[in-house]
């Protein structure tokens, strides 16, 4: 997690210079230590599992009234050296978190879900 404004700064900079980054109070860096174990199903393990865990940091801020933003636009290696990540682990995710503005709290208009489920076998929708 982190929260110093100057290092903010230059992971705004290693994201690609997305103003917000630097603005939120907080960023999580998401970090995974992995021997890239694949799953029988072809796909690694380590990006789901930060995803679902993520997922859960997102949910909880805005039970707590507050916002977050996935970045993925990023340059790893530069993430690494601003904050001294050793170059076995890998960056998968920053987190911006904040206080979101009030403009970006309505919900936003979804595809009913006739459009993006499938029931019992594959359909083209
Ligand atoms: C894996 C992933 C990476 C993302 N990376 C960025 C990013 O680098 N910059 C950004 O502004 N938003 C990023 N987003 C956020 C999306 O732009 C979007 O705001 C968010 O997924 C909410 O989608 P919605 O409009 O369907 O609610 C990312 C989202 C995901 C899921």
């Amino acid at each position: 997690m982190v929260k110093d404004y100057q290092l903010r700064e230059k992971l705004s900079v290693a994201a690609k210079g997305q103003k917000f980054v630097q603005e939120a109070p907080v960023v999580i860096v998401v970090c995974a230590q992995t021997d890239n174990h694949t799953m029988t199903c072809g796909q690694l393990s380590y990006p789901i599992d930060c995803a679902i865990a993520i997922d859960h940091m997102t949910l909880a801020a805005c039970s707590l009234g507050l916002g977050t933003c996935w970045v993925g636009a990023f340059y790893e290696d530069d993430v690494k050296k601003i904050l001294d990540i050793p170059p076995e682990i890998r960056v998968v995710e920053l987190l911006a978190l904040g206080y979101p503005k009030p403009s970006a709290i309505a919900p936003k208009p979804r595809l009913p879900l006739e459009k993006i489920t499938m029931r019992e076998k594959w359909q083209n929708l």
